[in-house]
């Protein structure tokens, strides 16, 4: 270092790669530092996702040796065989051709690569092994939302009498391990729920076999990872793993088909009525509007039809809408992590959490929490940018206020 000509040219660089060490090790830090992220592979909630963790540490590891050394022999090499002024310009002796050196730094590598792909085929296998007594479920992606049919009959049909349907938020057994098969209604989707497994693309016309398992009961956030149009960042899902015997419940109402409205309940008869003629065409409760729908589908003509939008038959059992982007219902009681710890109630709401806080996901036994799903029904594309007019998303059906009590009605009576 002596030879540097300024002072000033000496502390500049020194600064610089002061500057370098630090900020670089600022980002490895952050990416360590998950609290702040919902959305991180290194935290692991499940056995998928903790063997891919498992991988990051080695392959990391292997990858920063490589790094230093590089860089320390490239850092070596320039300071020591810099000019230095006073030399000769002569060629030092060259090594082209020296078979034992091109030999080491062939092999070398290839050996780094083959421990790296000794560990990683390993688990990649054990990913994609079949898993005993798992519950099988079919996700497909749409434009800009996720629907999810699950095998309950255990007869390997997603269509069964005792099969069921919903959308967005995916409700799983604690500690079972489910099985995904992936596609798409549309263009490529990515399936992406990070604290329980990697990605998985959702293709149209191809299915893509996936597996995830929650440890423990909680809600575990994901968003849609291959860019899909206007509102790919607006097509988010979750996953809300549950006890089994909770589960079994759940499954149990699920399977029921919506009940009417009670008759004393004006709102909401009403609202039911405005559903069939507003909502029926592209939306699917089932028990109410089935037939229609199975008109609509004979009708070529007509722009939208019931698998365009997600089915509404259990709206009310889930806390999100709009592909997981607004809570429906208030999210969790304050400081409580388990979205299936104590509910709150209208009366007590300070232990309600804020409703909007999208990162809290709502929890379906809490109150409705009205303002989202109200101004959703005004204006859909002003609150998730979308194409209704080219059959993706849903358009603005200038509903008046009267339209819209009645249908938040309806739509709270579908539990
Ligand atoms: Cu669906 Cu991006």
């Amino acid at each position: 270092m002596s030879r540097f000509r300024s002072p000033v040219a000496k502390v500049l660089i020194v600064a610089s790669l002061a500057l370098f060490v630090v900020l670089w090790g600022a980002m490895i830090w952050t990416a360590f530092e998950h609290d702040a992220v919902p959305l991180t592979t290194l935290d692991p909630q499940g056995p998928f996702s903790t063997m891919i963790d498992d991988l990051v540490a080695p392959v990391f590891i292997i990858g920063g040796m490589v790094f230093v050394g590089v860089l320390g022999a490239v850092m070596y090499f320039v300071l020591r065989y810099r000019e230095k002024g006073d030399d000769d310009l002569e060629l030092p002796k060259q090594t082209h051709g020296h078979t034992a050196a091109e030999v080491a730094w062939t092999i070398a590598p290839g050996i780094v690569l083959a421990v790296v792909a000794f560990l990683t085929v390993g688990v990649i296998l054990d990913l994609s092994a079949e898993e005993e007594g798992a519950l099988r479920v079919e996700v497909y992606g749409a434009q800009w939302w996720w629907g999810y049919n699950y095998d309950i009959t255990g007869d390997r049909s997603f269509d069964s009498d005792g099969d069921i349907s919903t959308a967005n938020e995916l409700v799983i057994p604690v500690g079972r391990p489910v099985e995904l098969r992936i596609t798409s209604m549309d263009v490529i989707h990515s399936f992406w729920i990070p604290a329980l497994n990697g990605k998985a693309d959702a293709v149209p016309g191809m299915h893509r076999d996936w597996k995830i398992q929650a440890d423990a009961p909680g809600v575990y956030r994901g968003q849609c990872t291959e860019f899909c149009g206007l509102s790919h960042a607006n097509m988010r899902m979750l996953v809300r793993a549950i006890p089994a015997d909770e589960f079994d419940e759940w499954v149990a109402r699920q399977q029921q088909p919506a009940a009417d409205p009670p008759a004393d309940n004006e709102l909401a008869v009403a609202g039911q009525e405005q559903f069939v003629n507003l909502c029926a065409s592209c939306h699917l409760v089932d028990g109410l509007n089935n037939e229609q729908i199975a008109q609509l589908h004979e009708d070529d003509e007509f722009p939208l039809v019931a698998g365009v939008a997600p089915d509404l038959t259990h709206f009310r059992s889930r806390g999100t809408f709009a592909g997981g982007i607004y809570n429906l219902t208030y999210p969790n009681p304050a400081g409580d992590d388990s979205p299936f710890g104590a509910t709150c109630t209208l009366e007590d709401l300070e232990n309600c959490g804020d409703p909007t806080d999208i990162g809290l996901a709502g929890n379906p036994d809490n109150p409705l929490y009205r303002p989202f799903i109200e101004d959703w029904l005004r204006n859909p594309p002003a609150m998730k940018p979308m194409a209704a007019e080219e059959g993706r998303g849903m358009p603005n059906l200038n509903l008046t206020q009267e339209q819209i009590d009645q249908l938040v009605a309806y739509l709270d009576t579908l539990r």
